[in-house]
């Protein structure tokens, strides 16, 4: 193998490789799914993890060192400790996490734990039985929290995502911010992008990140910058200024961070995107299925790669939704 690590036209070095494993979920997030009718994919496209094996140690010798298994759900793939072993014995990964709507984490926690996976980002956009099901359309929030504790006792780093949508969650940020100070969860507060399957997203529905910092400012702690930032990490930190814990804002739309951007995604039926925008993808479950050598998947990643443009453009007349909503393209 040969030509160096993968750096886009713009400089970008990619490192940070997103892997959805199904399309599947079982619940109906409203800022992602269709409450009915949902389009899944056929099953015989899904890759194995041989497949999926495969690509990342390919992606590893091109320099990837971070991956993330996500979905849909990722919890709904029978054996998920035995991807996660395979993906932890790649040389070159470095960091290994995965993202879950907790619903099912409690009978999983310790087995992937065993597996080897340390860290997971949980999405629990309230902690209100009502809204819980208002947004999700499904009436588990209690088996998510039951999931969520019993995966801090499997010993767990976790940090929470809850989805900012305006004129919803309002009333959820400083609950959220006091149980991640009591229990040691970061919560990670994530600007509500066009990424929904019903075109629901308007700008008016963004709950900005500089509204929540100012919330959780005023009503729970006065929050300070962290210092030496990772510049290439989504995800802009705070701590408080009582040193009891800390948050995350993603502000894709207020403040976007493309610039930074060092992330590649596999979609669960095996396409390569450069962008959770990207409009188009490459094809690499032809690839793998057809008798492609590792040679050829290089190639294929490195023209991935080559291709990325430079940014999403929500905040320009431009702006076009991708073709797949978020359950389908994988966080
Ligand atoms: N906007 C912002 N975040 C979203 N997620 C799903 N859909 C959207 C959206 N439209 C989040 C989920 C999950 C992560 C992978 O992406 O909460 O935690
Ligand atoms: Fe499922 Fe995640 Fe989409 Fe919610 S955001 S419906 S949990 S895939």
């Amino acid at each position: 193998m040969t030509g160096g690590p993968l750096i886009d036209t713009f400089g970008r070095l990619h490192d940070n490789l997103r892997i959805s494993i199904t399309d599947r979920c079982n619940i109906r997030c409203f800022y992602c799914m269709p409450d009915a009718d949902v389009k899944f994919g056929p099953r015989e496209t899904i890759l194995s993890f041989e497949e999926i094996e495969r690509f990342a140690r390919v992606a590893a010798r091109l320099g990837v060192r971070k991956i993330r298994i996500t979905g849909g759900e990722p919890l709904l793939r029978r054996d998920l400790p035995d991807l996660v072993r395979r993906l932890a014995a790649i040389d070159g990964i470095e960091d290994l996490a995965m993202t879950t709507n907790a619903v099912t984490l409690a009978a999983h926690a310790r087995p992937l734990y065993d597996a080897g996976l340390r860290r997971l980002n949980v999405h629990v956009d309230t902690l209100d039985r009502g809204r819980f099901l208002q947004i999700t359309r499904r009436d588990l929030l209690e088996q998510v929290l039951e999931g969520l504790f019993e995966a801090k006792r499997a010993g767990f780093q976790i940090k929470i995502n809850a989805v900012a949508v305006k004129n919803l969650v309002e009333p959820d940020i400083v609950p959220l911010a006091l149980f991640g100070r009591r229990h040691g969860f970061e919560i990670r507060y994530i600007e509500f992008m066009p990424l929904d399957a019903q075109s629901l997203w308007d700008r008016g529905k963004v709950l900005s990140a500089d509204q929540i910092i100012e919330t959780i400012s005023r009503e729970v702690c006065p929050l300070e910058p962290v210092p030496d930032p990772d510049p290439r990490a989504p995800a802009v930190e705070y701590r408080y200024t009582d040193g009891q814990g800390r948050i995350g804002v993603i502000a894709s739309v207020t403040r976007p961070f493309c610039l930074n951007c060092n992330r590649l995604r596999l979609t669960a039926d095996g396409n390569l995107r450069y962008c959770l925008f990207a409009i188009e993808e490459t094809d690499v479950r032809g690839i793998l299925r057809g008798g492609g050598s590792d040679e050829d998947l290089e190639r294929t990643i490195r023209e991935n790669v080559r291709s990325k443009w430079l940014g999403h453009e929500i905040n320009s007349a431009r702006f076009v939704a991708p073709p797949r909503p978020m359950y389908s393209i994988g966080g």
